[in-house]
């Protein structure tokens, strides 16, 4: 099985991927939040911060790009291409209103004859490979058969495919079913994303998807970095690493962000996740004073103590 970390946005940008790839180097590789270029800019400077190979030292690394304009995904491929990047993947599958609005991520599944001639000029003049990241549909998950039977006439590299439709956002179930199908019809290489949460879920996946070669992990990740160490039979995370991990990705903030308070709210996004695992779940007194704290000093002093 290979192991992807998914992307997400706000997150897992290349402070947090260098300090997971050092803590718990598990993954066969980083997909990075999604890149917007639009007519006016390609990227802008913290997206190119992003992904320089400078930031991305040793790390296997996806770029991902949200747009439905050809003109500005290509742009954006050139300019990926000539740093090294050698694959770039297409998010097909935000939810978010002000995206879909503008019929980008998931939204762009529901316009299937523009969607095709975006693709159709993408494949022809992308200088590197592409992957596509996508749910199931917008609204009904049988709309992947003919998502399927459209991207069946392009050489896709991989398809990502986190099994639920845009209505679901990250509520209800993933549908397996409609999963099981499309992955036994489709000829493009399947990625499953979805609802990965611990060792159990993936065995209860790996079971009834043998055949499955990839897997992409997002909050269960988040939740707890050494699933994948776990998944193949290691050692739970320990309070000792955690904090180094922790220390590693707060220090990255606090050398590259300005301003303190921008580094808090950062560090208590990661909580919201953190905050779920088991060792710390015994914490969540110590936790609240963490997530409400407003001074970084303060904050560390409640971090570095929390185990003891
Ligand atoms: C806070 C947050 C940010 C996300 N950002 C992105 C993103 O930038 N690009 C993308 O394709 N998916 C993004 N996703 C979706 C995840 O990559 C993933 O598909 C989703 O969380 C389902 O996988 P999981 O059940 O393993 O978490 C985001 C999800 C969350 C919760």
């Amino acid at each position: 099985m290979r192991f992807y970390a998914a992307p997400m946005e706000g997150i897992t940008g290349y402070i947090y991927r260098n300090a997971h790839a050092s803590c718990f180097p598990s993954m066969q590789r980083y997909y990075t939040p999604f890149l917007s270029p639009n007519q006016k800019r390609t990227l802008g400077s913290k997206e190119k911060n992003d992904v320089i190979p400078e930031h991305n030292t040793g790390l296997s690394v996806i770029p991902q790009v949200l747009t439905n304009r050809a003109d500005a995904f290509l742009r954006a491929a050139h300019i990926l291409s000539d740093m090294g990047y050698t694959e770039i993947n297409l998010n097909l599958g935000c939810p978010s209103a002000t995206v879909v609005t503008k019929g980008k991520g998931a939204g762009f599944l529901a316009n299937l004859s523009e969607l095709n001639a975006f693709l159709e000029q993408i494949f022809e003049q992308c200088p590197i490979a592409i992957s596509l990241k996508t749910r199931l549909g917008m609204q009904q998950p049988e709309e992947v058969f003919a998502l399927e039977a459209l991207f069946s006439k392009f050489p896709v590299k991989e398809w990502i495919l986190h099994a639920r439709v845009r209505e679901d956002f990250y509520k209800n179930t993933p549908h397996w079913s409609i999963f099981a199908e499309v992955s036994k019809q489709s000829k493009i290489p399947i990625c499953y994303n979805g609802d990965i949460f611990s060792v159990s879920d993936y065995q209860k996946f790996l079971h009834t998807f043998p055949e499955i070669e990839a897997i992409m992990l997002g909050r269960g990740l988040l939740i707890n970095p050494a699933l994948v160490r776990e998944i193949k039979g290691g050692v739970p995370m320990c309070a000792q690493e955690f904090l180094q991990f922790h220390d590693q990705i707060c220090t990255g903030y606090l050398d590259t962000i300005s301003g303190s308070h921008h580094v808090l709210c950062k560090m208590k996004e990661l909580w919201t996740y953190w905050i779920q695992y088991p060792l710390l779940m015994s914490k969540q007194k110590e936790i609240k004073k963490i997530k409400k704290c407003r001074n970084i000093l303060e904050y560390q002093n409640l971090v570095s103590n929390l185990f003891t």
